[in-house]
């Protein structure tokens, strides 16, 4: 039943991209398996025909790469200026300043409101849907959470031989050596399989504090909340030991393995808690479980016709594209940090 068909625009992806499109396209689906069926229309209504919740979920890195979209950069990451391996910690004010224009949480926090906002055209409500269908996906990468060496952009490893920065391996590099490339098939499997997990493996037992924090009043509390969690792995896993120069391909990526599926059922898990309190007021997780809600599937959009806004944006992304694949077909979005 789960494995129904995909939408045919499941863009295959073949080279790196943040949080990857593994990770962020497991988040999305993972997440529409749970949404209330008010959510799922909610959410319906705020995509383009055509564009499915997987999609929407890359967007904003697409975005944050072309000149109209640049002052969004800094709204994917919060730079802990922490001491790792010894402290980690996260200081909002201290913090989120750092960039000077706003950080992921103060994002969360923002988008949070803007999709609430009935004043707000329909566009700028459909792109703060996808601006938060992306940060609780990056609010869940550990490197995304850190100051140190720019994210670990700045940290050079080696991963089977071949010259790499840590954040590029943490965000795609040891998600697709242990799983394939982010194909259709392949993140269907991790998803469902995540799925499982949650309602009857190993995640069963701790989902009650995946949702501990989901109220929408108080989104800075839970932004926090999520980032601190995805922080404490920098000094209890990623830089723990010395990782500059290393080769990470090896016992580093088998450990780190269950560290980030986790981080992307996290992700998705509360993605679905933060819409359907947007949309009922209520998490709606139990429900979904309980209800089997398994129909939506994929949720894709409604919206037929291509707002003027969104059109020069798409024009502006197609061609930022084709410039970086070097005319070849665009494979994937090579964002850091
Ligand atoms: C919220 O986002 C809007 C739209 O991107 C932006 O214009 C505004 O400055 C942001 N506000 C804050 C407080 O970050
Ligand atoms: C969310 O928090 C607000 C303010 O603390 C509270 O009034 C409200 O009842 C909470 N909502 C839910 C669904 O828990």
């Amino acid at each position: 039943m789960r494995l129904t068909n995909l939408l045919p625009a499941l863009a295959l992806a073949t080279t790196t991209s943040a949080w990857g499109f593994y990770g962020h396209k497991t988040v999305a689906l993972l997440a529409s398996r749970y949404l209330l069926p008010e959510t799922s229309v909610f959410v319906q209504t705020y995509l383009y025909r055509g564009q499915t919740i997987m999609d929407a979920a890359v967007w904003a890195d697409r975005y944050a790469h072309i000149p109209l979209g640049r002052y969004s950069k800094t709204w994917h990451y919060i730079d802990a200026q922490d001491d790792p391996p010894s402290v980690c910690e996260i200081k909002y004010n201290r913090d989120c300043a750092v960039s000077g224009s706003g950080c992921i949480v103060s994002a969360l926090v923002n988008m949070t409101a803007r999709i609430q906002d009935d004043a707000l055209p329909w566009a700028q409500r459909a792109q703060a849907l996808r601006f938060i269908l992306h940060f609780l996906g990056d609010i869940h990468q550990p490197l995304h959470t850190e100051h140190k060496q720019l994210g670990g952009n700045r940290i050079k490893v080696l991963f089977h031989g071949q010259e790499a920065n840590l954040h590029s391996v943490w965000d795609s590099r040891i998600i697709e050596a242990a799983r394939g490339k982010p194909t259709e098939r392949g993140i269907i499997g991790l998803t469902n399989e995540l799925q499982d997990r949650i309602e009857s493996g190993e995640y069963k037992d701790e989902k009650d504090d995946w949702k501990s924090c989901l109220n929408t009043t108080t989104a800075e509390e839970c932004a926090l909340v999520w980032a601190g969690g995805a922080n404490k792995y920098i000094c209890s896993y990623v830089l723990k030991d010395e990782v500059d120069g290393q080769e990470l391909g090896g016992d580093y990526a088998d450990g780190a393995v269950p560290i980030i599926e986790k981080s992307i059922a996290m992700a998705g898990y509360r993605l679905a808690g933060w819409l359907n309190m947007l949309v009922a007021g209520r998490d709606g997780l139990d429900e979904a479980e309980n209800g089997g809600y398994y129909g939506w599937e994929v949720v894709d959009g409604r919206k037929e016709g291509v707002d003027e806004e969104d059109r020069e944006i798409n024009r502006e992304i197609e061609e930022n594209e084709r410039k970086r694949a070097g005319g070849r077909k665009f494979e994937g979005v090579q964002v850091q940090h």
